[in-house]
Formats: structure tokens, C-alpha cells, sequence
């Protein structure tokens, strides 16, 4: 009797008698037994939603359901149709059901049902569990209502991402002409001269060799091009970050010159590995660089702009500090919401900074930002360092 006193509602209390006072102990010890039995039901309940909002597919939330109506219920034998986004219906069963007692729930989002919960057992279900049931249906939607939210913004994300790279690109192919030009005209000069004019040897061979290099030019930026116009990438490869930077400042060199901006460079001597999606981590250099570059030259019509490469633990970081006009707590606070932008219309979306945060997330990295106004702003990207030397790309 004190231990049930004290919480412990599986010791029963041993009753032999028919007396008035043994049926009042019967009566406790059934009572005992059920507040027992309600209080796993809402152990496990709790243990369940705790579990069911970490997965991550619907399949496994089906899986899991499925272990917990049996855990939860007791259930003879259960069953889950599910209609997915395709419209195929699937169906997750126990084993083959045939019970006295059916009970059904609806899975539903935004009031469209989406599927059915069954449950067979063999004694009835009490009024508890019967209104658990209906709790038990609510968080298994709620928790494929999330699953299906995220794939549809990851896709959005996916466009977006796209999107601003085209938009990107729209604005480098003025630097990349520029870049071609210069050295086409270089050859072109070169091949004139050979042509028009008897030559020594040895003329020819340096002409010849001018032309080369300037043809090895135009071939680097086309190539630098290329690997940033390629969408495919998906997989994370393991890559030296200093590569990465060193591709983007020779994609933004003649920009940044125009100007007038000056850049510096501290690259960690070893390789700075990680496991990245190549053309999405230079696309959030590029995004960090075009602020910089559009603050500085607002500010003072150019400026200072050092990046630097190191490993610091467990991790690489990439820094970028320009000794732009920095910005306000107030603004600092916004950098990252879709479309917040300080710049006049037409000339910025406010989509850079949100994409950078999304891809460096996605990369299990983190981004931390120091602004003082009048002084400037530094971006630390950290990422994890890869281990696996073996795998370089
Ligand atoms: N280096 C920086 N110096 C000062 N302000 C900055 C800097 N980087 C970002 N900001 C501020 O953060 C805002 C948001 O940047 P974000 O890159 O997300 O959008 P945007 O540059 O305005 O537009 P978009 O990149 O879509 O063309 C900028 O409008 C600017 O006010
Ligand atoms: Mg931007």
C-alpha cells in the first residue's frame, strides 16, 4: 500500500478475503493497474513523438509508426495507407490483419486526408486509449506534414539557387569578354607580324610563344567559366578550399581592379580540405565578394579586400574583410532573411546572403559576421575539415 502511495502502481496488494474491505482493495488494485497502464501509454507516447520528429523520409516514419502502434496499443496487427505526393498509395502492414476489434484514424494536412491508420485488436479500446489514438494520428500527420514542407523548400531553394547563378552570370559575361579581348588582341598582333614582316627564327619562336600563353589565357577563363556554369554538381567532393578561392578571384580579378579595389591574399600553405559542392561554395564567395565590392566602392570608391584560408580544429575557415562602410546592428540582424536588401531597386534582390546561409548549412558549416560601422565587415565561413586524404579532387 505505501509503495503504490509512493508512485508505484504495478505492486498490487494481495487479497484473499470476500469481505467488504477486500473488495475496496480489489478495486484500488485495479485502479492502480490502470493508472500503470496509462502512465507507460504516455511514456512511450511521448518517446515516440520525440523519435518521430527526428526522421527524416516518410518512409521512416512509417516504419516507426508502426512499431509504436504496436508498443503504444498493443495492437494485434496494424496497417498505414499513405498517398504520396505522386499519388501512389502505400501500404505498410504488420502481418496479415484480421482482428475483432477495427479502429481507423485519417491521416490528414491542411484538412485533405492523406492516408488511414487501422488498428486490430483483440479486446476493445478503452476510452483513454481510444482518445490517445486520435493524438497518435495528429502528430503522425504533423510529422509528414514537415517531411513534405521541407522537400518542397529545398526545391524552391534548388531554383533559387539556379536562378541567382544565371543572374551572376549575366554580370561576369561583361568581365569574361573583357578578359577574352584582351588577349585575342595580343594574338591577333603577334600573328600579324609574322605574317607582314621577314623574321629571324628566333622572333617567330617568341611571337609564337606570346601567342601561346595568351591563348592558355583565354583557355583558363573559359574553363573557370565551365566549372561555374555546372548545375550537375550534387555530390560533395573532397576539395582544397584555396582552390575554390583562387578560381573566384580569377573570375572577379578585372572587376574588383575597375574599382579600384586592391585585393590580399593569406592562403594556408596546406591544403585547406572539405567535403564541398564545388560551384556552390564558390557561388558563396561570390556573393560575399559582390557586397564587398558594391559597399567599398559606394563607401570610398574603392578599397581593401583581404581573404584568408586557415584550419582551425575541426575546421576550415575562409575569411573575407573588406574596409567598407559596415553596418548596423539593425541591419546585421537582417542580412540573412529572404529579400532583405539596402540597396536601391534594381540593384539587388536581397537573395546573396539567405542562399549563402542555406549552402554553408548544407555543408554542416557556420557563418559568423563582424560589422563596425565606418570600419568595416569580416565573413568567417567555417567548415568541417575532411579527414579522408585519400579522396582529392
Ligand atoms: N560587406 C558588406 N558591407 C556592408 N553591407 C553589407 C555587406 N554585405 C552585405 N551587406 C548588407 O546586407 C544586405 C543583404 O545582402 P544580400 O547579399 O543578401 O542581398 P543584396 O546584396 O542586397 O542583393 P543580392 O545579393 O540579391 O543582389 C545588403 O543589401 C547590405 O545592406
Ligand atoms: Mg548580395
Amino acid at each position: 500500500m505505501n509503495a503504490v502511495g509512493r508512485g508505484d502502481f504495478r505492486r498490487q496488494i494481495t487479497v484473499k478475503g470476500d469481505d467488504e474491505l477486500s473488495n475496496i482493495v480489489r478495486v484500488f488494485n485495479d485502479m492502480s493497474k490502470n493508472i500503470y497502464q496509462i502512465n507507460s501509454r504516455l511514456r512511450r507516447f511521448s518517446e515516440f513523438t520525440f523519435f518521430l520528429f527526428q526522421q527524416q523520409t516518410e518512409d521512416d516514419i512509417l516504419n516507426l509508426t508502426l512499431e509504436y502502434l504496436e508498443k503504444i496499443f498493443l495492437v494485434d496487427c496494424a496497417e498505414i495507407f499513405l498517398q504520396r505526393n505522386n499519388q501512389d498509395t502505400v501500404l505498410r502492414s504488420s502481418e496479415s490483419c484480421n482482428g475483432k476489434n477495427v479502429y481507423t484514424k485519417d491521416l490528414y494536412i491542411n484538412n485533405v486526408t492523406i492516408g488511414t491508420v487501422k488498428i486490430y485488436r483483440t479486446d476493445a479500446l478503452t476510452e483513454d486509449e481510444q482518445s490517445t489514438f486520435g493524438l497518435f494520428a495528429t502528430v503522425v500527420s504533423r510529422a509528414i506534414e514537415k517531411i513534405r514542407d521541407y522537400e518542397q523548400v529545398t526545391q524552391i531553394q534548388e531554383e533559387l539557387l539556379h536562378f541567382e547563378r544565371l543572374s551572376t552570370v549575366g554580370i561576369m559575361v561583361g568581365t569574361i569578354l573583357h578578359e577574352v579581348n584582351n588577349p585575342l588582341s595580343v594574338i591577333m598582333g603577334y600573328s600579324e607580324m609574322i605574317i607582314s614582316e621577314p623574321l629571324e627564327k628566333k622572333n617567330v619562336q617568341n611571337y609564337a610563344k606570346g601567342i601561346l600563353e595568351s591563348s592558355l589565357r583565354i583557355k583558363k577563363t573559359i574553363d573557370d567559366m565551365l566549372i561555374f556554369l555546372r548545375r550537375s554538381d550534387r555530390e560533395k567532393v573532397c576539395m582544397d578550399l584555396n582552390e575554390i578561392v583562387r578560381i573566384v578571384l580569377r573570375l572577379k580579378n578585372i572587376d574588383l581592379r575597375k574599382k579600384n579595389i586592391k585585393v590580399f591574399t593569406e592562403l594556408s600553405e596546406a591544403p585547406v580540405k572539405a567535403y564541398i559542392i564545388p560551384n556552390q561554395i564558390e557561388q558563396v564567395l561570390l556573393n560575399i565578394i559582390n557586397n564587398a565590392e558594391y559597399a567599398m566602392f559606394q563607401f570610398h570608391g574603392g578599397g581593401i579586400l583581404s581573404i584568408k584560408t586557415r584550419s582551425i580544429n575541426e575546421n576550415v575557415e575562409v575569411v573575407i574583410e573588406d574596409n567598407g562602410p559596415g553596418m548596423s546592428e539593425d541591419v546585421l540582424g537582417k542580412i540573412f532573411d529572404f529579400f532583405f536588401t539596402t540597396k536601391p531597386p534594381g540593384e539587388g534582390t536581397g537573395l546573396g546572403l539567405p542562399i549563402v546561409s542555406k549552402i554553408i548549412e548544407s555543408h554542416n558549416g557556420k557563418i559568423d559576421v563582424k560589422s563596425e560601422k565606418g570600419k568595416g565587415t569580416t565573413f568567417i565561413i567555417s567548415i568541417p575539415r575532411a579527414h579522408d586524404d585519400k579522396e582529392t579532387a
